[in-house]
Order: structure tokens, then C-alpha cells, then sequence
């Protein structure tokens, strides 16, 4: 049986509504509901609602998801989207992004919270984990093995160092899918999801291209991943 594919999309903080819509004008018309690939966007909040909506208008079989969610619930808190905000408008949240521990201070602690109200709203947490020991709160199915060092670097981690650490990490954490992120281009991506405990990848600056990116999905799409 065929594996099924998760290919994410992570703009970062790039794009402005404008340039949001019309990637998913470029994209979206070219999906098909193919049942082995599974593509999300992570647009920036200002453009999640509008994207949203361009990609129910056109039934394009995209999901939309956030970068992030706050660890608190509504109420006073300046600046931040609770899960249950969110909800109407993203299916996924990318948490614990290296360059959030790194830039923001989020620790493991926050990263759990985020879990846990990203549950309460039945929105998919994706939690990146930087190695094997980064810890997985409970309940998180979906993970993406993204070492610091491959981040926009254009300098991957190798298909078969990345399978390993997604077998060990699914040696440790039970029914859990893992993605690689990391300097993923088109020219990289069968070799990494040839790897049999490779779910998929999570994509930042290739993703932002939308040919770029359909290229990424061809070539997902032609893969016949046991
Ligand atoms: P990159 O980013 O593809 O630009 O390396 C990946 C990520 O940080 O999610």
C-alpha cells in the first residue's frame, strides 16, 4: 500500500495578501483531490482568513494552517491568537519552530500549552523537533524533523540520517507520522520521501514560488513510496 504524503508549505514571514492570493491562484487550480498527497499552507495570520476563503471558493484540496498559536485561551493578551480563534479559518499549526525557540524564547513548556489548546480546538498540532531528544507532547501525531543546520541554509541533512531519526522517533512515540524539513527543494524531495519512515515534508523558502512549489507536488504526486 502506498503511504500517504504530507507536503506543507511554510511561508515564514513572506508575502503580503496580494501576493498570498495570487500563489493560490497559481496553485490551486492544478491540484487533484490525489488521496496520497496532502497539502496544507501556513500563510501569515493577515492572509490565513483570505486564503482560506479562495481555497473553499475554488474546492481546491488544500488545507490552511497557522505558524503558530498562542499558549493562552481568549481574553487579555496583546498580540496573541488563541487556537480557539483560530479554529474558523486554519486545520494545522506549526509549533515549536526552531526559529521561535530560537528568536522568541519558546521553551518545551510553551510548546506543550500550544499543544494542548491546539487539541482543545481540534486543530492538527505539527510540532517540529530539532532532533530525536526534542520532547513530543501527548497527543501530537505529526512531527517534523527539522535540524537547525538545514534550515534555510541550503545545506539538507541527508535522506538517510533523516530516516533514521524519524524511525527513532517513531520507535519512541507510537501512530506518529514524521515530515522533514529543511533546504527541501524539488530536486531533493523524492530522495527524502523514498525513505520508508518519512510522512512528508514541510517546506519553507522552496515553497514560496508557486511553480517552485507545484514542481515539489509532481514530483510527490509520480512517487510510488511503499
Ligand atoms: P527551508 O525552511 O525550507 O527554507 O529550509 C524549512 C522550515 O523552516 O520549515
Amino acid at each position: 500500500m502506498n503511504k500517504q504524503i504530507w507536503v506543507i508549505a511554510n511561508w515564514k514571514n513572506n508575502k503580503t495578501i496580494a501576493e498570498a492570493l495570487s500563489w493560490v491562484d497559481v496553485v490551486g487550480p492544478k491540484l487533484s483531490s490525489s488521496s496520497k498527497v496532502k497539502i496544507v499552507v501556513c500563510p501569515t495570520d493577515i492572509a490565513i482568513e483570505g486564503v482560506k476563503k479562495a481555497v473553499m471558493v475554488g474546492n481546491y484540496p488544500m488545507l490552511v494552517g497557522s505558524q503558530d498559536i498562542s499558549a493562552f485561551d481568549t481574553g487579555a493578551y496583546t498580540g496573541e491568537e488563541a487556537a480557539r480563534l483560530l479554529k474558523d479559518v486554519v486545520d494545522l499549526s506549526i509549533l515549536g519552530h526552531s526559529e521561535r525557540r530560537e528568536n522568541l524564547g519558546e521553551t518545551d513548556e510553551m510548546v506543550a500549552e500550544k499543544v494542548m489548546r491546539a487539541r482543545e480546538a481540534n486543530i492538527i498540532p505539527l510540532v517540529c523537533v530539532q532532533n530525536e531528544n526534542t520532547p513530543i507532547p501527548e497527543g501530537v501525531n505529526l512531527v517534523a524533523y527539522e535540524p537547525v543546520f538545514a534550515i534555510g541554509s541550503g545545506n539538507p541533512d541527508t535522506p538517510e540520517n533523516a530516516g533514521s531519526v524519524a524511525a527513532k522517533l517513531k520507535e519512541r512515540y507510537k501512530d506518529t507520522e514524521v515530515l522533514y524539513g529543511g533546504s527541501v527543494t524539488w530536486e531533493n524531495t523524492e530522495m527524502f520521501l523514498a525513505q520508508p519512515d518519512i510522512n512528508g515534508l514541510l517546506i519553507g523558502k522552496a515553497s514560496l514560488d508557486p511553480e517552485g512549489f507545484l514542481k515539489i507536488i509532481e514530483v510527490a504526486c509520480k512517487g510510488t513510496y511503499e
